[in-house]
């Protein structure tokens, strides 16, 4: 399955795929394009240095089907089967996400449904929670809301700061993020109602 990356920022979820990708740990999943919409994100270097195709999609200055439908023709010429949100921080509409039926997942830095939107970790420190994670989730037209793939559990510390628990919280979401990947590559992923099961 051909794989699409979109990103907005630093990247280090893109580079736990390209990693896994040369660790052979991806296959059959074959990341095959990263798309930016933001020219400054240092994950377009990353993609670069692994020889992917890397795309700007500037979402500034485009109405939403127009920014939605370039990059949805950028996937469909290299032809993209499943996209993967990275750290891609604009919310996509039924109309990009109907073009891939549970064929999009988001890695999210908290246990959804908890602290979903925007800076998830600070909404955490600032409710006071002793534990909260990532969680992998099929993207859906809700926002963080889809069908809940995979989680794990991360602790917050006396002292944390933000920076501090989101680099715990990723970590994790580095070590996870792959894995639930493959199994999508491989269609060992299956989805009743909002239960996703683990198909053999
Ligand atoms: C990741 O921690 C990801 O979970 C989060 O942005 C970070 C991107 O890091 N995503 C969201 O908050 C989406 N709502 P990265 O650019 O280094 O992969």
């Amino acid at each position: 399955m051909k794989l699409g990356v979109l990103v907005s920022g630093n990247g280090t979820n893109l580079q736990a795929l390209i990693d896994a990708q040369a660790d052979g740990k991806l296959a059959p999943g074959e990341l095959a394009i990263v798309i930016s919409n933001n020219p400054e994100a240092p994950a377009l270097a990353r993609a670069t240095a692994a020889k992917l195709p890397a795309e700007v999609v500037d979402h500034r200055g485009l109405e939403r089907p127009e920014f939605e439908d370039r990059m949805l023709a950028l996937l469909a010429a290299q032809g993209v089967e499943g996209v993967i949100l990275a750290g891609f921080m604009r919310v996509l509409s039924p109309h990009f996400i109907e073009r891939f039926p549970l064929r999009i997942l988001n890695t999210h830095p908290s246990l959804l449904p908890a602290f979903p939107g925007r800076d998830a970790v600070g909404q955490a420190l600032a409710h006071g929670v002793k534990v909260t994670g990532v969680t992998i989730h099929f993207v859906d037209t809700s926002l963080d809301g889809g069908p809940i793939i995979a989680q794990d559990p991360v602790p917050v510390f006396e002292g944390d700061d933000a920076d501090r628990l989101h680099s715990r919280i990723q970590s994790a979401e580095h070590r996870l993020l792959p894995e639930v990947v493959q199994r999508l590559a491989a269609g060992k992923l299956s989805c009743q109602g909002r239960t996703v099961r683990r198909a053999e």
